[in-house]
């Protein structure tokens, strides 16, 4: 790869101890559960972009339909030269931000960043090739732990950071905000852009859906992650012992996803020299997805010293799109 396209790969050095200490750490709890980005290997990646497909999974096709309509504003009101996202993936709707910005000839930089190796290369390579005037950077990294390593701004350009396809509503009300104040550090005042894409509370039955496919792909995704366990940490989880749960909590107004074992099971994972034991029924925690009210969003941003500047939706009102800017 020439330098104009180049990858940086700071999670290489500590992958394996980050999976082995949030296991350590999520399956040892009262209440077991664990970590939402250890769902994406290439299986995971895979199923993913399956869910994307799916005709009860309405967030990725509603964000599409904002970038779609709105997209030229976007870029317009950020005055986008440089676009960093956090947890890329295939970046298939990212698309259609950085066509607009590079047809208006603004786009100097796209930094994909994502913990799936893999993913990262492969955006690279498509848009080293789609974008030949701009600089294409990847980083395979944790955006919780490796944020330092994206490179400085460039001077007097304009830089958005997009967190899209609800990415933010899968953590905890408190963590969220810690990362919300972290992405806000890489942001200058008056200059550069959050983008943040949130799934807005809705019908409950249309939520359920979503996340509860009549296809099961849901399920198989949720239960991959025990696959990338048993692969990573040398365990022997019955991946097919364990059933998909997904359930909208209405007080916190978040879908949680579980897998609940159906039968009592003893489970070791050599690699960190733990044994779990499971009862019949006991659930496992593995990810939720909050879905936000206008209030619920400002707040969240102003917690971390963001201000909301303006606001998409799609013709249904299902998903939101905001760019906000950090308080001078
Ligand atoms: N932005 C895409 C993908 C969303 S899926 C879309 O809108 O469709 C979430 C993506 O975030 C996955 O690619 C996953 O690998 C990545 N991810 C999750 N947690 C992460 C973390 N802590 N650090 C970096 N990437 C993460
Ligand atoms: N960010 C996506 C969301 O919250 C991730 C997701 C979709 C997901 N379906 C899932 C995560 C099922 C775990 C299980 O909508």
């Amino acid at each position: 790869m020439s330098n104009r396209v180049r990858v940086i790969a700071p999670l290489n050095e500590s992958d394996e101890r980050t999976l082995a200490d949030d296991v350590l750490d999520g399956l040892t709890r009262p209440f077991k559960e664990l970590s939402p980005k250890h769902f994406y290997d290439e299986v995971g990646g895979e199923l993913f972009d399956q869910i994307c497909d799916l005709p009860e999974y309405y967030p990725t096709r509603a964000e599409r339909s904002i970038l779609e309509a709105d997209g030229a504003s976007i870029v317009v009101a950020s005055g986008m030269a440089e676009l960093i996202e956090l947890g890329s993936g295939t970046a298939d709707k990212t698309m259609i931000l950085l066509d607009q910005a590079a047809a208006a000839g603004m786009l100097k930089r796209y930094v994909p960043f994502d913990v799936t190796e893999a993913m990262v290369r492969r955006c690279c390579q498509i848009c080293g090739g789609r974008f030949s005037e701009s600089e294409i950077i990847g980083v395979v990294g944790d955006f919780e732990r490796h944020l330092a390593y994206i490179p400085p701004p460039i001077e007097g350009e304009a830089r958005v950071v997009a967190l899209l396809g609800g990415t933010i509503g899968n953590f905890v009300p408190g963590t969220r905000r810690q990362l919300l104040r972290a992405i806000s550090a890489l942001l200058r005042p008056g200059i550069d852009h959050l983008l943040l894409g949130t799934d807005l509370v809705k019908d409950p039955a249309i939520i359920e859906a979503a996340y509860n496919d009549s296809a099961g792909v849901t399920a198989a995704f949720n239960r991959n992650v025990l696959n990338v366990i048993n692969r990573g940490l040398d365990a022997d989880f019955d991946v097919e012992a364990f059933e998909h749960v997904a359930f909208y909590d209405r007080s916190h107004e978040w879908i949680e996803m579980r897998l609940r074992a159906s039968r009592a099971m003893h489970v070791k994972i050599n690699a960190i020299s733990l044994g779990i034991d499971f009862a019949s029924g006991e659930e496992l925690r593995t990810e939720i997805s909050a879905k936000f009210t206008p209030e619920r969003l400002a707040d969240d941003l102003a917690a971390a010293g963001l201000t909301l500047e303006q606001t998409w939706t799609d013709s249904e009102g299902r998903f939101a799109l905001s760019l906000s800017s950090p308080a001078a």
